[in-house]
């Protein structure tokens, strides 16, 4: 969590870190702060709230200089105030941080004994008294503090930092958090992810972990550098990769919230995850991505998915996927569960980590664990050389562009697809499915973005059924086989941006329990398309409505049972029945967004969460 962008170049550097921070906003978004330097000092300014708080401070008290840092922040250590808000100063150094400082209660009490007056309750200012300690102490350089600064720190970190005495030296380190270069012309940039960099550059450097990197902005004779150590001081070299995302994909291109942009931009999003990969001709799935060739594919004995959040709601439907298509037994866990009990892997499993961020932390670590006990680990993610996708054997990207909404969409489905085309893959190399069957999944696989243009053409409609939920505060989604996972989504979805609470359920344990909830006030969202177990379903609309609940059902069209029962009807195409879920997700995302939006909540950046979660 936390966002860090720095630039280094010839133009005036605060407006290109706010509006680096804005693309970043998603990663915490409680306090922000920019510090500059120009060329006497450094001067920092700070605000509680939103970037827009920061902005408007900025506005008021303008920073000359074409050298700074900046921080949007999501409180860990210390509530969200002006005082915790980064950068944190001490003497003539300034520090931003992403990441935790594990042992800061140990540094911070040695500090204090030192005589070392703290003014906030951060982590972060503990690296900020240890740099300036160090340059008071002697150290050569900015690089050199950094460096001793950092083998006195446990934990995870990206930080950025700027000392007085050097105005064109910006320190950059990564430790287990991430961290992006950017190299423009007469200018060099890092942030905590490419959309931060992107308006200046598609040319990126990502940093290794123990990475350290001195960033010289242009002198009178010489153009920006970047020197790269590690720790202890071997320089590297790091291969410039030039990014294919545009500046304008993380803009809000006319739409009022990024979540419903991101929302329409799911057709694109599938058919470009698709791209590339699949073979009609021969009914399969170019597996080079995946690292299994087809001995290794046949030699799995099982698959073992971990996720969190709307990932593991997509792995659960990759399960039914792998099971049914590729007849391989799979298992999807969350990745905090993964850590609280002694989970079991074996040489023989195709671990699977599903994340859009590729950095979350509960994921991150039940992969390690996965890997230290020797399984093969195939990431499916969006972010690319993001953290996951790193330690895995086989990267599967999703291409759903920049995510910036804090509630995920275009990567849910996106996940799905990668999922989908691993689960064919897997069928074929073993036998589970023929070129024939192979084909006509993929087939359908390719109609999808079609199907989803058509749903998305109903739009007005979910808006109008919203309507009828925004004073609801309990509300119910039922669904049957890779429906659950969806009603599971639809749940999470509506919770996050419209705080009703919200619960998926299987529809065949409706009886179990929740049915004792159900009387005139409860909306239950039944998801009963004509498939094999819509006669199941269309029952538990039946035992709904006998006790008064209020019906809004995803049907397919033309369900004229489903039409005498149910208040609303968001009507689904007929499509085979392994694409389902990828359509009835899509009114249950446009059904969360308009009751949230109509609400008048913060749709994007929702209150409490952040995009990217990378603490346990
Ligand atoms: O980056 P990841 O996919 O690993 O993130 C997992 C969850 O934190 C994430 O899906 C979260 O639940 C979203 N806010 C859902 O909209």
């Amino acid at each position: 969590m936390c966002g860090i962008v720095g630039y280094a170049g010839r133009q005036s550097a605060a407006p290109i870190i706010v509006d680096g921070l804005r693309k970043l906003e998603y990663r915490g978004y409680d306090s922000a702060g920019v510090a500059v330097h120009d060329g006497r000092g450094i001067e920092v300014v700070r605000a509680l709230g939103k970037l827009r708080a920061l902005s408007e401070a900025v506005a008021k008290r303008p920073l000359e200089g074409t050298l700074g840092i900046g921080h949007t922040r999501w409180a860990t250590h210390g509530r969200p105030s002006e005082e915790n808000a980064h950068p944190h100063v001490a003497g003539k150094v300034a520090v931003v941080h992403n990441g935790i400082i594990e042992n800061h209660v140990a540094l911070r009490r040695e500090l204090i004994a030192e005589g070392v007056r703290f003014s906030s309750e951060t982590d972060t200012e503990i690296i900020a008294h240890l740099v300036d300690r160090a340059l008071r102490n002697g150290a050569r350089s900015l690089f050199e503090a950094v460096r001793a600064s950092l083998q006195l720190v446990t934990g995870a970190y990206a930080i950025a930092v700027l000392n007085a005495d050097e105005p064109l030296t910006i320190v950059a380190a990564r430790h287990g958090s991430p961290l992006v270069l950017g190299i423009g012309e007469n200018e060099i940039l890092c942030g905590s992810d490419i959309s931060a960099l992107l308006a200046h550059t598609r040319d990126m450097v990502f940093l290794e972990d123990g990475d350290l990197v001195e960033l010289r902005g242009p002198g009178p004779e010489a153009g920006p550098t970047a020197r790269i150590q590690t720790m202890d001081g071997v320089p590297v070299e790091r291969p410039t990769k030039r990014i294919d995302w545009s500046p304008t994909m993380a803009e809000r291109g006319g739409f009022k919230h990024f979540m419903l942009k991101e929302i329409h931009e799911q057709p694109d999003a599938i058919a470009a995850t698709l791209r590339g990969r699949i073979d009609l001709e021969n009914g399969d799935v170019h597996g080079g991505e995946i690292g299994l060739d087809p001995v290794s594919a046949r030699a799995i004995r099982r698959v073992y998915i971990i996720a969190c959040g709307t990932s593991y709601h997509a792995a659960l439907v990759g399960r039914y996927w792998l099971e049914a298509l590729a007849r391989v037994p799979t298992t999807v866990e969350l990745g905090s569960e993964v850590s609280n009990r002694p989970a079991v892997f074996f040489e023989d499993d195709l671990v699977i980590a599903v994340s859009q961020s590729g950095e979350t932390f509960d994921t991150l670590a039940a992969v390690k664990a996965a890997k230290a006990a020797g399984a093969r680990v195939l990431a499916v993610s969006n972010v690319l050389d993001s953290a996951i996708p790193r330690l895995a054997h086989g990267e599967l990207y999703t291409r759903a562009g920049p995510e910036i909404g804090v509630a995920s969409t275009k990567c849910f489905t996106a996940q799905l697809t990668a999922l989908l085309l691993v689960s064919v893959y897997l069928g074929r190399q073993r036998g589970a499915l023929d070129a024939d069957a192979g084909r006509s999944l993929l087939q359908g696989a390719c109609a999808v973005p079609g199907f989803i243009n058509e749903l998305l053409g109903d739009a007005d409609y979910v808006r109008t059924i919203a309507t009828s939920l925004v004073d609801a505060t309990d509300v119910l989604f039922l669904g049957r086989g890779y429906n659950y996972p969806i009603a599971l989504e639809g749940a999470l979805k509506l919770k996050e941006i419209s705080y009703a609470h919200a619960e998926g359920y299987a529809a065949g344990e409706m009886k179990h329990g929740p049915i004792a909830l159900i009387d005139a006030s409860l909306p239950v969202v039944v998801i009963a398309p004509k498939d094999a177990s819509y006669f199941k379903t269309l029952g538990n609309v039946q035992e709904v409505r006998a006790r008064e609940g209020r019906v809004i059902a995803l049907a397919t069209k033309g369900d004229e049972a489903m039409h005498d029962l149910a208040e609303h009807i968001i009507w689904l195409p007929e499509a085979p029945e392994h694409v389902l879920p990828f359509l009835t997700v899509v009114p249950l995302q446009l059904l969360a967004y308009y009751v949230a939006s109509r609400k008048g909540h913060d749709v994007d950046q929702p209150r409490n969460l952040a995009k990217t979660v990378t603490v346990e």
